[in-house]
């Protein structure tokens, strides 16, 4: 049987029967500000506390900066450097996009991409890391305009990850922040598990709510539930009692 792996955030770790299966390749997807980049940090966090180490790649913000916003959220999570200093969240900083400005040829984005899977790698094996998040993958749609090719790389991407035993939260845009709206990009189905975190309401009344869209090969809650983030990280008011078997 395969083992789960903790989120650590316990609605979500409900929501998911335990956890997501050990070596599974996760899409975190939501709109702007949904809480993609909390989200996968504190996933981080927490697999560190459990004594697993993890590596962020940093795709779209400075790492300091990112550190800085998860820091100014999670204010009652006061250990974060000294979880960061241990070397058990290391960040790693990749700029595939400001490479790949002028890879709109085909040849230049194949580079561009084997170089970050290269560093990818050699990341993971050189820290022993089981815990992976990539914030955000939307940069390779950008950098890789080829549909067909920038599928075959995601492909690539999932294949190795899983290749080197490591259990991965990627991030993704979403088009449009609400659930009815919801599209599922051709991507989508290479995954072995999405979870969505979805934004309604009006301006001024922001309603959030995650939904797990598939797990493969494991039973998962359906339901959409509302999730807030606190200042001691993100709480899924997950309403079902369900017991794990
Ligand atoms: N200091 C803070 N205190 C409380 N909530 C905060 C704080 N900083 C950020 N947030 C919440 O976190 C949200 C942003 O989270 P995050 O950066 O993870 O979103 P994201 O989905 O990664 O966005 P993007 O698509 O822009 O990368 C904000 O919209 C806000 O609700
Ligand atoms: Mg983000």
């Amino acid at each position: 049987m395969v083992g789960r792996v903790k989120t650590g955030i316990s609605g979500i770790d409900k929501m998911l029967y335990g956890g997501v299966p050990e070596k599974s390749q996760v899409l975190i997807t939501g709109g702007p500000g949904a809480g993609k980049t909390m989200f996968s940090f504190e996933y981080l966090y927490r697999n560190a506390k459990m004594g697993n180490t993890g590596i962020f790649f940093a795709f779209e913000e400075d790492p300091d900066r990112v550190l800085e916003n998860v820091k100014s959220a999670f204010t009652e999570l006061t250990d974060i450097d000294d979880v960061v200093r241990d070397g058990k969240l290391v960040f790693d900083a990749e700029t595939p996009i400001i490479n790949a400005l002028d890879a709109s040829e085909i040849g230049h984005s194949s580079y561009e991409f084997g170089k970050v899977m290269t560093n990818i790698e050699s990341k993971i094996r050189e820290l022993n890391a089981t815990r992976v998040v990539i914030d955000s993958i939307s940069v390779f749609d950008i950098m890789i305009r080829d549909a067909a090719l920038y599928r075959k790389y995601m492909l690539a991407l999932i294949t190795n990850l899983r290749r080197l035993g490591v259990t991965s939260l990627m991030t993704i845009e979403m088009e449009s922040p609400d659930r009815d709206k919801l599209i599922f990009k051709p991507e989508y189905f290479i995954f072995d598990g999405i979870i969505a975190l979805y934004q309604t309401g009006e301006e001024t009344k922001r309603l959030l709510a995650s939904e797990v869209l598939k797990i493969r090969g494991s039973r998962h809650s359906f339901v959409t539930t509302p999730y807030d983030i606190t200042p001691s990280g993100f709480r899924v008011f997950a309403a079902e009692d369900i017991t794990p078997y």
